[in-house]
């Protein structure tokens, strides 16, 4: 079976032992509830260094009070199962006690990239998630980090912390890993109903098209809107957003793109809010 850690002390006896003998470390944080876009993670991270490390933890503090913390999938014993499959030699889980003890009261400002898109519909998210990543490396102490390009922007944000905060780890993004009908793998697929389903498979074959349009020099705002509408003729009930944004800072094109740019978009189909993105 995984070893698992579940204190930071239990962690670094593992991985300082590692160290001893020479071993470089990767790094995958997650929440649990693994799919094979996680695993994608894993294995890219194997192929970079010699051992590698997993983190399964609900982060509290990148949830608002009305988001799904308390229903979010957790399923740990097959978590580590599928972890040691993939090659993943240490599950990290520590408590929430463990990650934010009483008396805990430092924050992460983020900012740049974290302005916008989900940070507008989510304004406790990043800065949530910027706090327990940098706390994920300083308690691991990666080389390489490996996270999902499904979750784009906060790709973005994570590069930003770790130049901003000279935090020495490498950060790799992997592409998206979707189903055969092109919805992005995701924990939170597992609310969906079937007709729901059917929608939610939609999404990423409209911000295909709508980033087609865009890179043949149609105006941002205009695909942009096309793009909502098709949404909701898809049975999507309410659309986030759709953006084009600059690849890397998340800037909007005045309009037309002038560089790299990637096609963003959150929509909630029932109970569930589906996010995807793609190069265009
Ligand atoms: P979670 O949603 O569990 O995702 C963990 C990692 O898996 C992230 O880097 C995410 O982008 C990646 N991922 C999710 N679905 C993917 C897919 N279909 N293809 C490829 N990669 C995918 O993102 C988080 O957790 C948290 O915010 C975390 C970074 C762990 C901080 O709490």
């Amino acid at each position: 079976a995984l070893p698992v850690a579940r204190t930071i002390a239990e962690l670094r006896e593992t991985v300082s032992g590692w160290r001893r003998q020479g071993f470089s470390v990767g790094f995958v944080p997650t929440m649990g509830a693994l799919h094979d876009g996680h695993l994608s993670l894993v294995r890219a991270a194997i192929e970079r260094t010699d051992k590698v490390v997993a983190s399964v933890f609900v982060n509290p503090t990148q949830f608002a009070a009305h988001e799904d913390l308390g229903t979010y999938p957790r399923q740990e014993a097959r978590d580590a199962e599928l972890l040691a499959g993939a090659g993943c030699e240490l599950m990290y889980a520590p408590a929430v006690e463990e990650m934010y003890p009483a008396g805990a009261t430092t924050r992460i400002d983020v900012g740049g990239p974290a302005a916008g898109l989900e940070g507008a519909f989510r304004p406790q998210m990043f800065g949530g998630v910027a706090l327990v990543v940098a706390k994920l490396f300083n308690q691991v102490q990666p080389d390489v980090a490996v996270f999902g390009e499904k979750d784009w922007q906060q790709l973005m944000v994570v590069r930003r912390l770790v130049r901003d905060l000279d935090i020495p780890v490498e950060i790799v993004g992997m592409p998206t890993a979707r189903d055969g009908h092109g919805l992005a793998l995701s924990s939170r697929n597992a609310y969906l109903s079937a007709a729901e389903l059917e929608t939610a498979r939609r999404l990423n074959g409209v911000l295909a098209e709508a980033g087609a349009r865009a890179a043949a020099g149609e105006a941002v705002q205009a695909v942009e809107a096309d793009a909502a509408d098709a949404l909701l003729g898809a049975g999507f009930d309410v659309v986030d957003y759709v953006a084009i944004r600059r690849a890397e800072d998340l800037a909007p094109f005045e309009r037309i793109i002038d560089g790299p740019a990637r096609i963003l978009a959150a929509a909630r189909v029932g109970r569930t809010r589906l996010i995807d993105n793609l190069a265009v």
